[in-house]
């Protein structure tokens, strides 16, 4: 692994990196900066305890989307930024559990008891373990060792954890489950992403547009189910709220934009990708003399 954050393999000085970089750092940094300022409310360390699990939940899902993205926006070279993107989770997620101790008044006793006791605290180590399982085995050398394989294989666990992520953020939620809900809506598109492409369904507009509705439809269900499950609240009357958009708009519908937005990139990337496809073809750049357009690496 390179030493320095923001060159790549080749010891180049790479843009995306240091963008992804000042990205992962920014939260903390603002988080630091408000706790300095005393802008942290009454209970500054509640306050960073759920600051950090967010932003662990969030670029767990961002590193997620680096696969779609990739080929959808068709910018291959987001590769470079996915180990980043998981050792960031990995970090905030060992600041929030730190945050967690020192509410505890650094009882450790008090804070295993708690993890055992608790069943949100459990599945949220369970969830701290494996995240730390893939951070260490993330290295070049730990990738050597165990082959691409193993290594794969291990490493396809990051879709169980952030299920034990999800649930650990809705059962530590008191009435409103709206962000948990949008989290869980937003891994579903990026699941069913990923099997569309596994069992050959392609990912042409029509089965992403597809993708993107079946996904805000199912974002609707799970906040049904959960306010059903939880407060007995009718399913029909929580789905009804979703049409109602002049209190607020529901997670199912950001998904839904969530997954138009990738449709709106594959659309005009694969615009691009098909001039370019066609630039090349042409005899002019087929014979040197123009360079071809917008053509991925
Ligand atoms: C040993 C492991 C963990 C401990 C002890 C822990 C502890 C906590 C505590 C005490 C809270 C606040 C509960 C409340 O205020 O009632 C919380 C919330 C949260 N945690 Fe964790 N957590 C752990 C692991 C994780 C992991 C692995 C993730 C995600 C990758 C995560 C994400 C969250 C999120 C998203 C919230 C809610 C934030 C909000 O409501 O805005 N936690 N956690």
């Amino acid at each position: 692994m390179p030493l320095i954050i923001w060159t790549d393999r080749a010891g180049r000085f790479s843009p995306l990196k240091l963008a992804a970089f000042l990205c992962c750092i920014g939260p903390m940094l603002l988080l630091t900066l408000m706790a300095l300022t005393g802008d942290l409310g009454s209970k500054p360390l509640t306050y960073a305890i759920h600051d950090t699990g967010d932003w662990a939940v969030r670029f767990l899902l961002i590193s997620l989307l680096v696969t779609p993205l990739r080929s959808l926006a068709n910018l291959p070279k987001l590769i470079i930024v996915r180990r980043m993107l998981g050792v960031t989770t990995l970090a905030y997620v060992l600041v929030h559990l730190a945050l967690y101790v020192v509410e505890q008044r650094y009882d450790m006793f008090k804070v295993a008891s708690e993890i055992v006791l608790r069943l949100y605290l459990t599945i949220g180590f369970v969830a701290l373990l494996g995240l730390l399982a893939l951070g260490l085995t993330s290295t070049d050398s730990m990738i050597q060792r165990l082959g691409s394989v193993r290594w794969n294989r291990l490493h396809g666990l990051v879709y169980g954890l952030t299920v034990l992520s999800l649930l650990h953020f809705f059962l530590q939620s008191k009435l409103d489950v709206t962000q948990p809900v949008l989290m869980t809506g937003l891994f579903l598109w990026l699941m069913g992403y990923r099997l569309m492409r596994r069992y050959g369904f392609g990912t042409g507009l029509i089965a992403l547009l597809l993708l993107a509705i079946a996904a805000g439809l199912a974002t609707a269900l799970v906040e049904a189910a959960w306010y059903a499950a939880r407060s007995g609240v009718m399913v029909l009357r929580v789905l009804a709220a979703n049409l109602d958009i002049s209190l607020s708009i529901r997670p199912a519908w950001w998904v839904l934009v969530a997954g138009l937005v990738m449709v709106a990139l594959a659309f005009f990337r694969g615009r691009d990708r098909r001039s370019g496809a066609r630039a090349e073809a042409s005899p002019a750049v087929a014979s040197g003399h123009l360079a071809p357009t917008a053509v991925s690496k």
